[in-house]
């Protein structure tokens, strides 16, 4: 079966037919991402961005093969990610990050927890793997319970926005419940999780930048968030519960030999936000999209559940939800396709574009959920670096199909739909509306 672009031709943005039209970061891009990947694979699989490196007169590479991108997220000695040559250069400067104007909660805890490949490692394993990767499924029968929740609200009514009831609370009921905090605080922290990720819808160009006015709202935001955070360490130090914040104030970190900073948590449950809200919403939100173009694979994941994990594997690798980040440098002279790549430069790694590597991927364009090792993609990055909340995600979305699947016989796209994305590095609608059948039982 094969999957369309998801742009259903409704932009104003013009569609790329060679690669003098192709502009991955412009305004509207986002409407013909999918139409911009063959062309980078045939005329510039390694294509240069001219003084938009890292440093000044250094320049930025986009990376689409599969086979480069996976190559250098699993070398980060040769490719450090561009965090960790911020914060060197920092340190040969002599400048504390805590004076630093605009450094966030999460940048000072992996200052002080994680500033190695090694404590990286160990950060995963013994901080977040418990609540947010393989422990995750500790988590089960609370999403399950939050999904239900949420389909009883609209069931009866045929219709639904499928973002605003479903894709958008579900994450964020999943997070509020593994750090710890209460469903009534919910609108806030979609306020503050807007202000996390402004960078990268508001940003411009291949490294997400705001401006200095959009960055001091931002931090404005973010400090309130702070606050908040540090208020309920406060409290779970004094009366643990079982949650993540409760975990975080107690356990003893092993190659530091010592339990967390109040600061060091507030940097971690940053990390939880940032990542785990809005990723997960545009998963399901393209899955959504994608059984609505293909009613065919709907009969099927219904009709064997088993299929349902192969169906949100393949959806993420065809839509991927973070499309690319610039965020590794080379830390010596390199080749990419025949390509000449030098010391310093910046790359930007075009996950989705990896995803859909005819060189990598047969037919790639086709939606199979019985694809062979369909979970090699680079949605979540591979790696030492891999996204540690990739565990969690994958367990909503399975259990999100599951839940609607039991409740609802057939969905189809509602009147009134405009599908057009939201602006930045994201992949993903602003609204959906989906008309659907009740399940009889
Ligand atoms: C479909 C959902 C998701 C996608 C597509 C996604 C994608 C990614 C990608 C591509 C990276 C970059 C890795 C690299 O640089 O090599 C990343 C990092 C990260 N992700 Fe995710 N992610 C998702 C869900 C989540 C969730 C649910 C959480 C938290 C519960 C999370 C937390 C993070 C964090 C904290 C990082 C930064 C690396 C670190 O601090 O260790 N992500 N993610």
């Amino acid at each position: 079966m094969s999957a369309k672009a998801p742009t259903h031709d409704k932009t104003t943005m013009k569609c790329p037919v060679n690669l003098g039209d192709v502009d991955l970061f412009g305004p509207g891009a986002q409407e013909h991402w999918y139409e911009a990947y063959p062309i980078l694979h045939k005329e510039a699989p390694v294509h240069r961005m001219p003084g938009e490196g890292y440093a000044p007169g250094t320049d930025g590479f986009i990376l689409s093969k599969y086979e480069d991108i996976a190559l250098v997220v699993r070398d980060p000695v040769r490719f450090p990610p561009t965090l960790f040559v911020t914060m060197e250069n920092l340190k040969e400067q002599g400048t504390p990050l805590n004076d630093m104007k605009y450094v966030n909660a999460m940048m000072v805890s992996i200052a002080s927890l994680r500033p190695t490949n090694e404590l990286w490692r160990s950060h995963r394993q013994e901080l977040t793997d418990p609540w947010v990767g393989p422990g995750a499924s500790r988590h089960e029968a609370m999403i399950r319970r939050a999904a239900h929740e949420l389909i009883d609200r609209w069931i009866d009514r045929g219709e639904v926005e499928f973002i605003r009831e479903f894709a958008r609370p579900l994450p964020q009921m999943v997070m509020a419940n593994v750090l710890g905090f209460p469903y009534s605080d919910i609108p806030m922290l979609e306020k503050w999780g807007n202000a996390q990720v402004a960078a990268f819808v508001y940003g411009k160009g291949h490294r997400n930048l705001l401006s200095e006015d959009q960055m001091k709202e931002q931090f404005a935001a973010l400090k309130e968030f702070q606050d908040y955070v540090a208020w309920h360490i406060i409290e779970r130090r004094k009366s643990p519960r079982d949650d993540m914040i409760s975990f975080l104030t107690q356990v003893e970190y092993s190659p530091l030999k010592r339990k967390l900073s109040d600061a060091e948590v507030n940097g971690i449950v940053y990390a939880m936000m940032i990542g785990g809200l809005e990723t997960t919403q545009y998963a399901l939100e393209e899955q959504a999209q994608l059984l609505c173009d293909n009613p065919d694979v709907w009969t099927t994941i219904r009709n064997d559940r088993s299929k349902v994990r192969g169906f949100s594997e393949e959806c993420m690798r065809l839509r991927s939800p973070t499309q690319g980040l610039s965020t590794r440098i080379c830390s010596q002279d390199e080749v990419f396709q025949g390509v000449h790549v030098p010391k310093g430069s910046m790359l930007h790694l075009r996950w989705a574009a990896g995803n859909v590597d005819p060189d990598e991927w047969e037919c790639p364009f086709d939606l199979n959920v019985d694809r062979k090792a369909v979970t090699r993609h680079l949605v979540f990055s591979q790696g030492p670096r891999v996204c540690p909340g990739a565990h969690i995600s994958r367990l909503e979305q399975i259990i999100a199909w599951e839940a609607l699947l039991d409740r609802v016989d057939s969905i189809e796209y509602a009147p009134g739909n405009k599908f057009l994305h939201q602006p930045g590095i994201m992949l993903g609608t602003l609204e959906l509306h989906l008309r659907f059948k009740k399940r009889s039982l």
